[in-house]
């Protein structure tokens, strides 16, 4: 089914006679992961997280944070290793780093960074590597910018490497011009540092985890739902609010769980429950999008403290496309690579618009997404904002004339990008009769480094 070779894979279709009943649980969520080492560091006091995730992106968060002068340790010799404590030293207590901190494939640790670095008085760098370090940081530079920040970066600000030399920073009112969790979160922490209240208007609300640990912790935090929709935050500035230390273990990230959720709806007479994962609203527009094409998927609440958290139960389901709503679409952002792979296998027209975000992932997934789907013999479509997909329930039956080249061997590219590589390590189960090569696959541990382990346990 999976073989190894040196960064490479050969993936063949499942045979007809798995069918998957499984239970499974998949790592802490990234994004509330790095916002719990984030925020822990601030903290006044010890912290303790259980459940971190470990992937390649969050260890890059503790070592800034070890850098910065915080002690983060495991929990103890014995227990899980995914259990830390955080020995935060206040909203003050950062050191300078004495070098260039490393932010690895990390959008969301560079930009929520930037943000604590611009409040406080030293010198700093952050690089990541050649993808991270080629997206685009203006969205964040600009309103740091107003608030007083000095940052550079590479083209005049555009890209990282990224210098900054913080200092007093004062509040203002800003809308957030892209609907972007890591720009919102990004201005929220640097407002902490400000003179006085910041507001932040965004048009539709996005994914909340820094509002939601930012209260656990006591900080005086107000989210309004304005008339004409989306949401406007408050953060109460310097000397105006104390971040409280916080015990917490992280839900299963939902993102991770896309996968397998993709896998037993696709895979015939399957049935897959991913537990204890993440279900906060604005995480799971891919569940409301594969509700409206039919699939079976089910729901139970386990749980609400940090965030919302349950059972997601998905069955194997004939679907049929769909338009997804403009609504929806911040709330799957991280989702459309796997949601690409769902709907070449759903009957018809599948089309997603409004999503020009994916542009500036950590790759451009629309034509990453393209690319892959055509070597494949996906019916696809490049639209400016997003893509169209001809579905074809029969494409997992397809049989590759033995004529064709390299004896049906398709070679997929993941270009450096982790949910691309997963998605098509998933397309490759599904296609019964085709061999998959996917290359790099290192970037697997940009998220999740415990993929392959998870897919060896249910699919054996
Ligand atoms: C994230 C926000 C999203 C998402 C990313 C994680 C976060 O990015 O794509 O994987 O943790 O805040 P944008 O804010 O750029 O949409």
């Amino acid at each position: 089914m999976i073989e190894f070779k040196t960064d490479k894979v050969l993936v063949r279709g499942l045979s007809k006679d798995i069918k998957i009943k499984a239970k499974l649980e998949v790592p802490g969520d990234k994004s509330i992961s790095h916002r719990a080492i984030m925020l822990g560091s601030l903290a006044g006091g010890k912290s303790t997280v259980s459940n971190l995730s470990l992937s390649r992106d969050n260890l890059a968060t503790i070592a800034a944070f070890r850098k910065l002068g915080i002690n983060i340790k495991k929990q103890n010799s014995s227990g899980s290793n995914k259990d830390f404590i955080i020995n935060g030293t206040g909203l003050y207590g950062l050191k300078e780093p004495e070098s260039v901190i490393n932010t690895a494939n990390s959008g969301t640790l560079t930009r929520l960074l930037a943000g604590i670095l611009a409040g406080n008085d030293f010198f700093s760098v952050m690089s990541g590597d050649r993808y991270l370090n080629s997206r685009p940081m203006k969205r964040i530079i600009e309103p740091l910018s107003l608030m007083g920040a000095k940052i550079n970066g590479r083209k005049d600000g555009s890209y990282p490497p990224l210098a900054v030399s913080g200092g007093r920073l004062k509040s203002i009112f800003y809308e957030v011009p892209v609907p972007s969790a890591q720009v919102k979160s990004c201005i929220m922490l640097a407002a902490l540092f400000a003179e006085g209240d910041t507001v932040i208007y965004e048009k539709k609300g996005t994914r909340d985890h820094t509002e939601n640990l930012l209260k656990l912790q006591g900080y005086p935090v107000n989210v309004d739902a304005p008339v004409n929709g989306g949401s406007l935050i408050t953060v109460k500035g310097r000397g105006r609010g104390e971040l409280k230390p916080f015990n917490i273990s992280i839900p299963g990230d939902f993102s991770s769980a896309a996968f397998f959720i993709a896998l037993g709806i696709l895979n015939e007479d399957s049935e897959i429950t991913a537990c204890n994962v993440l279900l906060n609203d604005k995480r799971i527009g891919l569940i409301k999008a594969l509700e409206m094409m039919g699939a079976n998927v089910d729901l139970t609440l386990t749980g609400e403290v940090p965030e919302r958290t349950g059972d997601i139960k998905v069955k194997y389901s004939a679907l049929r496309g769909i338009t997804v709503p403009l609504e929806l679409v911040p709330d799957m952002i991280d989702e459309f690579p796997i949601f690409s792979v769902i709907a070449s296998f759903a009957e018809g027209k599948t089309t997603v618009t409004g999503a020009k975000e994916l542009r500036v992932k950590e790759s451009d997934r629309i034509k990453t997404i393209i690319f892959n789907l055509k070597r494949i013999g996906v019916g696809i479509k490049e639209l400016e904002d997003g893509f169209e997909i001809n579905g074809n329930p029969s494409l997992k039956n397809f049989k590759p004339s033995m004529k064709s080249k390299m004896d049906g061997l398709t070679v997929l590219n993941p270009f450096g990008d982790h949910r691309i590589a997963m998605s098509m390590i998933i397309m490759g189960l599904i296609l019964k009769n085709r061999k998959i090569e996917l290359r790099n696959i290192r970037c697997i541990n940009t998220s999740f480094p415990e993929f392959f382990d998870v897919l060896a346990e249910i699919t054996v």
